[in-house]
């Protein structure tokens, strides 16, 4: 079975990147074979800076093993050391309907916000199913904003299959299927709405200490008094604490909301020290991994090799199919 995701070197990774995709991915890595790349040709539809992309690609490659890929059980690499993905993103292309694009939630999130409706930034998705097709994926693990992406890279392998596959019993292209886990699909931000890079209100995975601890401080709640009871379910404090505490330590600051007696402050300082404490070892492992480039250097040469053997055999295949060989 091979699982494959991606992350764009947009930004730094913070929680919501790590229980929405890089934990379960991490995860899978047992059941199969992992294919996890750096998403950097999608991130010039955002990132126009050649030294931040490449300072941000490094960073993501390097947090990516802080937090626990093993490289010897799956391939890291960067989504560019496979160029023929643009080869495949051009022949999706010519049989992704315009209408099946335009209905895309990311794209027109993105025009809202005020990015600039690039053609590139049209055809992300035909792009991020040439990554997952690519490669024969079976498994794709995200967060709940990328669902719809696999659906779309779903209706293009059937396109493909029904237009060039002459055996309906030897398709070209397998169908993936998402993995997304229903407690961590949308992890919320310091305000509320769901967390993302390019919303500002992250906390990040590896920021430092008192930077972190400001913005749990700054997570945003209602103006209930310290005395009175609280309501877990609607506060992003607790939802938060509840991807790091045990089930006991859950329950217990389920009970202490419920209770009244306690004001959000306290409870944000609880948050802090389990989030602190949690990714602890990842930050040591990481500072280990920021002294060793060569390492980081060996692991993304070495992911990209296997992915260009398993992309040049995809590739045969397809040339064939639609008559370019
Ligand atoms: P961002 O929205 O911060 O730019 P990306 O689009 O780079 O994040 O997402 C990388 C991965 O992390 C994707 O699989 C995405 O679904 C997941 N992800 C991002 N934000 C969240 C979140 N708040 N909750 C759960 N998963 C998330
Ligand atoms: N679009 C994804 C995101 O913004 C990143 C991505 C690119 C991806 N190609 C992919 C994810 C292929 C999974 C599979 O998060």
């Amino acid at each position: 079975m091979r699982i494959l995701s991606g992350i764009q070197p947009s930004g730094v990774l913070h929680i919501g990147n790590y229980f929405g995709m890089i934990q379960p991915a991490i995860a899978l890595q047992a059941e199969g074979e992992a294919f996890y790349f750096i998403a950097n040709y999608h991130a010039l539809t955002s990132v126009q800076n050649p030294d931040r992309l490449r300072e941000n690609s490094r960073r993501i490659a390097i947090d990516f093993l802080a937090c626990g890929f093993d490289p010897d059980r799956g391939a890291l690499f960067l989504q560019s050391d496979v160029p023929q993905v643009a080869e495949l993103e051009w022949i999706l292309s010519t049989v992704a309907p315009m209408g099946l694009l335009e209905r895309a939630h990311s794209y027109k999130d993105k025009l809202a916000r005020g990015m600039v409706a690039s053609a590139g930034l049209f055809i992300y998705p035909v792009l991020m199913a040439a990554d997952i097709l690519i490669y024969d994926s079976d498994i794709v693990p995200v967060g709940k904003d990328q669902k719809q992406h696999i659906e779309i890279t779903r209706d293009l392998a059937v396109k493909m299959n029904e237009t060039y596959g002459s055996e309906p019993d030897r398709p070209i292209f397998k169908l993936p299927a998402p993995r997304i886990q229903p407690e961590t699909e949308t992890v919320p931000g310091i305000d509320g709405q769901k967390m993302s890079k390019s919303y500002g209100n992250t906390i990040d995975i590896f920021g430092e200490e008192k930077e972190t601890r400001k913005r749990v401080m700054s997570i945003v709640t209602d103006s209930t008094p310290v005395e009175a009871p609280k309501n877990p379910d609607t506060s992003t404090t607790f939802q938060l604490f509840s991807l790091f505490g045990s089930k006991d330590e859950i329950a217990e600051m389920r009970d202490r909301f419920r209770k009244g007696g306690t004001g959000y402050g306290e409870f944000k300082k609880q948050l802090f020290d389990k989030l602190w404490d949690y990714f602890a070892p990842m930050r040591k492992r990481r500072q280990e991994l920021l002294a060793d480039e060569l390492y980081v250097d060996k692991v993304l040469v070495r992911g990209a090799q296997r992915a260009n053997e398993v992309a040049d055999g995809v590739m045969i295949r397809v040339r064939a199919a639609v008559g370019l060989t």
